[in-house]
């Protein structure tokens, strides 16, 4: 545990907590809450016995079977043709899930950095190495870099799209070529899709799992936390290839027993709201992403920020030697707004922040970014 990183986002949170008035751009959550239809089918279930009992491992039959019709219609991913479903206590979990499943210790996983600091962490923990493997300038894949990076410990590579920190989506292209790579070397593909929702312009989200011969090596995972505003509920869930599912019910079992038995009855009335419910919400973002985009790249040449298409992150590049982290505490004590360390992230070859604009409003966004421009034009000049 001493090589596992801290918890980013306790220790940003931490620093905001001693600053009051802190507007934040850290923590990657969204600002509206589930559906009300969600809430009302919990109120229900509170005087239903089996609430409050154990239930089965892999989530309550009627959301694995709403989330079946959901990733057959939305994802092209038919869960008859040799999948499975796994409901757990959200997207994290179902990685970590992923990892214990097909490693051994001292087995390596490749990430593209930059990473979800989560994923590095949890490689750690079970025991494995992270062969980190860099992105190019925008932020997109490298398929060669990927394919050299492939030894004979490999077990997996992970693609997050869109991504987490960077907001880039990959191209179908692109998702594509890393699937067939792991197929054509035995290695599994572990998609994390937890912003399927969150695209803009046009941007389109491609699902590993739908691709030709994906299902014999794909894991993938979503959540309800961003797209149902449903993060504290902590519902998530994975597919993944049917020869894994005795390891899959044995770590289930030990971890979580079964998912929380409300937050399931919860999901599945949400699940009912569906896609449309998140619409207006992204629309919304779509016009707060403007606002952020245009006011940040007018720091050029001091930063300068690729633009990104899905998710709700930025990740800028600071033209400075001084330290990220030396950076961010300064803008929250001095200029009370919070933003991420690239470090967090894998990168440690420059200066970069990880902007969230998710959980605000465009009035706060504009006055957040306003004092993050402000505050880094002191800083540097
Ligand atoms: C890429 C990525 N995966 C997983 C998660 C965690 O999702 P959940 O709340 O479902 O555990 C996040 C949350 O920020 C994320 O950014």
């Amino acid at each position: 545990m001493d090589e596992v990183q801290a918890p980013i986002i306790a220790v940003i949170g931490g620093l905001i907590r001693q600053t009051p008035g802190t507007i934040s751009l850290g923590q990657g959550v969204v600002h509206y809450g589930p559906p009300q239809p969600a809430l009302d089918a919990v109120q229900d279930a509170l005087s239903d016995a089996s609430t409050h009992e154990y239930q089965d491992g892999a989530g309550l039959p009627a959301l694995v079977e709403r989330l079946a019709a959901k990733l057959k219609a939305e994802n092209g991913i038919d869960v008859s043709r040799g999948s499975r479903v796994v409901v757990t206590a959200g997207a994290n979990m179902a990685f970590m899930h992923a990892v214990l499943a097909i490693t051994a210790p001292g087995d390596e996983i490749i990430l593209n950095v930059p990473f979800y600091f989560n994923h590095e962490m949890a490689v750690q923990m079970a025991d494995c190495t992270v062969v980190r493997v860099a992105t190019d300038a925008r932020y997109q894949l490298r398929l060669d870099a990927l394919r050299a990076a492939i030894t004979d410990r490999t077990r997996a590579i992970v693609t997050v799209t869109p991504n987490n920190p960077s907001g880039a989506v990959f191209s179908e292209d692109a998702v594509r070529a890393v699937n067939a790579l792991c197929r054509d070397r035995g290695i599994y593909h572990i998609a994390d899709e937890v912003y399927e929702y969150f695209t803009y312009g046009a941007a389109r989200h491609v699902s590993a799992g739908s691709l030709p011969e994906a299902d014999g090596h794909t894991i993938a995972m979503y959540s309800l936390s961003k797209a149902y505003g449903f993060a504290g509920w902590r519902i998530g869930y994975m597919t993944y290839p049917e020869h894994l599912a005795e390891p899959i019910a044995k770590i289930q079992d030990t971890i979580l027993v079964c998912p929380p038995v409300a937050s399931q009855v919860a999901a599945i009335a949400a699940l009912d709201a569906g896609r449309a419910y998140s619409e207006p919400h992204v629309r919304e973002l779509a016009a707060i992403r403007d606002i952020v985009l245009s006011r940040l790249s007018a720091l050029a040449p001091l930063a300068s920020v690729p633009a990104a298409d899905g998710a709700f992150y930025v990740l800028m590049k600071v033209e400075t030697a001084l330290d990220p982290m030396t950076i961010a505490e300064r803008l929250i004590r001095e200029h009370k707004v919070a933003v991420v360390p690239g470090t967090a992230f894998g990168m440690t070859d420059g200066c970069y922040f990880r902007v969230a604009y998710g959980a605000l409003q465009k009035a706060t966004v504009a006055e957040g970014i306003g004092r993050l421009v402000s505050g880094l034009r002191q800083i540097l000049t």
